[in-house]
């Protein structure tokens, strides 16, 4: 292997000589941000297509399958965005889920990366403490996938178990990681699943698929600020045991 396995707790995505030690493959997996602002550039729908098919290739359990994308672009993007911008504005906050991202109580040590990353974001932003108005713009930008071109609304059949949502994240990760290799940036949205009803209206999704993320894909806008945050990894001795790796084994 080369040098970057003896330095991979100092992989740095901000650091173009880290970048550069990278091969291909690592290259667009650290490289990959979410990206929360995009150039209006489209995206051509060859492009989203052939992607797509790569991002297939994901295992998934006894090869199910399970994953189910509609895509969005141009005027159906953008009435999904409206329908959901308007119900976000009028105070409607989402439909209940059958499910949960978040243990409804935080402990740590999640409970303390999740408020770095919180705060990180609304710095880089420059939104302070208490500025709710400004943060309901931004969470609001989330419905607008953040100006991207194209939009994805993934969901999986409701009488699929939890290995089905492994398989699901995997072929979202495909996705990302593919988009790198063509230049293009990504941001992976449950924001979306807070309004399932009104997706499920406009995308025709039928009641037995629970609608599960969405995600915004298209050219990252250099110049917005929002897109140079890049929260910190743990290192690998925070969750990788070697204890039971036996050096001599491995030679
Ligand atoms: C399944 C999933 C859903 C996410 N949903 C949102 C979202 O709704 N809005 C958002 O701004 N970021 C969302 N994120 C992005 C995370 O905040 C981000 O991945 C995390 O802070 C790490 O940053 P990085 O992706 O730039 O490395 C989501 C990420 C994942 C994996």
């Amino acid at each position: 292997m080369s040098s970057t396995a003896e330095n991979e707790e100092k992989i740095n995505p901000n650091d173009n000589d880290c970048l550069d030690t990278l091969n291909l493959v690592d290259r667009a997996i650290v490289s990959r941000g979410s990206t929360r602002a995009f150039l209006s550039t489209p995206v051509e729908r060859r492009l989203i297509k052939q992607i797509l098919s790569v991002a297939a290739w994901a295992p998934s359990g006894t090869n199910m399958q399970p994953w189910k994308v509609t895509i969005l672009a141009g005027k159906p993007r953008q009435r999904l965005s409206d329908a959901i911008c308007e119900a976000f504005f009028s105070g409607d906050n989402g439909d209940e889920r059958s499910w949960k991202y978040y243990p409804d109580e935080f402990f740590e040590p999640y409970k303390a990366r999740r408020r770095a990353c919180g705060i990180g974001l609304y710095q880089t932003l420059g939104i302070a403490k208490g500025e709710t108005e400004k943060m309901r713009q931004q969470r609001a930008r989330n419905y607008k996938f953040f100006d991207a071109p194209v939009g994805m609304i993934f969901s999986v059949h409701n009488d699929l178990e939890i290995g089905s949502w492994m398989d699901l994240g995997m072929f979202m990760q495909n996705i990302m990681v593919s988009a790198r290799g063509h230049g293009l940036h990504t941001c992976a949205q449950a924001a979306f699943s807070d309004y399932h009803n009104i997706i499920r209206e406009h995308l025709g999704i039928p009641d037995n698929e629970t609608v599960v993320c969405g995600m915004a894909i298209g050219y990252a806008d250099p110049k917005q600020e929002v897109n140079k945050y890049r929260p910190e990894r743990e290192p690998l001795s925070s969750f990788a045991n070697f204890e039971f790796y036996d050096e001599e084994a491995a030679v």
